[in-house]
């Protein structure tokens, strides 16, 4: 909680709104895929770590509470707690997130490790959660409403709305124990693979699961691409399944294996 970012000024609630969604937590599903390469990888960096991982859930909770916004999936709660733009208003919620996306390039900016490392790091968030990756994947998201897509495409836009940011988290952990480029490579491909199965398991929890149990309003795919929609409820089930037997853990040393597969266990 002492991490929350805060502003000095006289706006009357703006770091009380800043609050607000972070402190209504979520799973940190990918602070912990990030932890989990550093303390398998290069345990003494831990304290540095927990603030690039602060970094990851600062543009996720970011992108949540923009993809909440009316202009997008119009949702009036998140994390068991009422929307910004429910309790404040939409310009909270907008300029909310947008002070979390900004905010995390500046705790990478200044964490205690070498200039180098920090320059990965930004530029690996920056391409996987920016035009690249999250952007482009939030924006077919939204314009594909109501247009039916190929599942090819459907591949595409779940890879880049959430799998790559996903990826990324394991490719951060990867760049702040400086492991060799094809490790790296080789985690962020299975990254890839982890996050596309994530969706798929979002598309999932919004067909089967009540609003109180995922803290957010669930038969809000309807007009989406989602694989439940384009695939029905029990193909989609299937298709996570079998992409999750594709993933190769056994590669891996038994440590992190074990640590990713825990997390597989309790999100996937
Ligand atoms: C929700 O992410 C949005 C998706 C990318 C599916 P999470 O399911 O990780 O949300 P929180 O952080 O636990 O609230
Ligand atoms: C959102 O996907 C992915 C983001 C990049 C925020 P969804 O719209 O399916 O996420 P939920 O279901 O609202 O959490
Ligand atoms: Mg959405
Ligand atoms: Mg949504
Ligand atoms: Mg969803």
């Amino acid at each position: 909680m002492r991490n929350l970012p805060q502003v000095s000024s006289f706006h009357p609630f703006f770091n009380e709104a800043l609050a607000v969604m972070l402190k209504a937590g979520g799973k940190h599903f990918r602070a912990q895929l990030l932890l989990s390469v550093v303390s398998v990888y290069k345990k003494e960096l831990l304290t540095q770590a927990f603030d690039a991982a602060l970094a990851l859930e600062l543009i996720h909770t970011y992108s949540l509470i923009h993809d909440d916004l009316p202009a997008m999936d119009n949702a009036d709660f998140r994390r068991a707690t009422p929307t910004l733009h429910k309790s404040y208003d939409e310009t909270t919620a907008i300029l909310v997130g947008d002070a979390l996306n900004t905010e995390a390039f500046l705790l990478l900016s200044r964490l205690n490790l070498p200039t180098s490392i920090c320059l990965k790091l930004i530029e690996t968030l920056a391409f996987n959660a920016g035009l690249n990756g999250m952007i482009i994947g939030q924006a077919i998201d939204c314009y594909f409403e109501d247009k039916k897509l190929s599942l090819k495409e459907l591949e595409f836009l779940h890879t880049h709305k959430t799998a790559k940011l996903i990826a990324a988290s394991l490719k951060m952990g990867c760049q702040i124990c400086e492991l060799d480029e094809d490790k790296t490579a080789g985690i962020y491909e299975l990254g890839l693979k982890l996050g596309l199965i994530f969706q798929i398991n979002d598309d999932i929890i919004d067909a089967t699961l009540s609003a109180e149990q995922s803290g957010k309003p669930t038969r809000n795919d309807t007009h989406k691409n989602s694989f439940v929609n384009l695939l029905g409820l029990e193909k989609a089930k299937e298709c996570k399944n079998t992409l999750l037997k594709e993933c190769q853990f056994e590669n891996l040393e038994k440590d992190f294996c074990e640590k990713l597969q825990i997390l597989v266990k309790e999100y996937l």
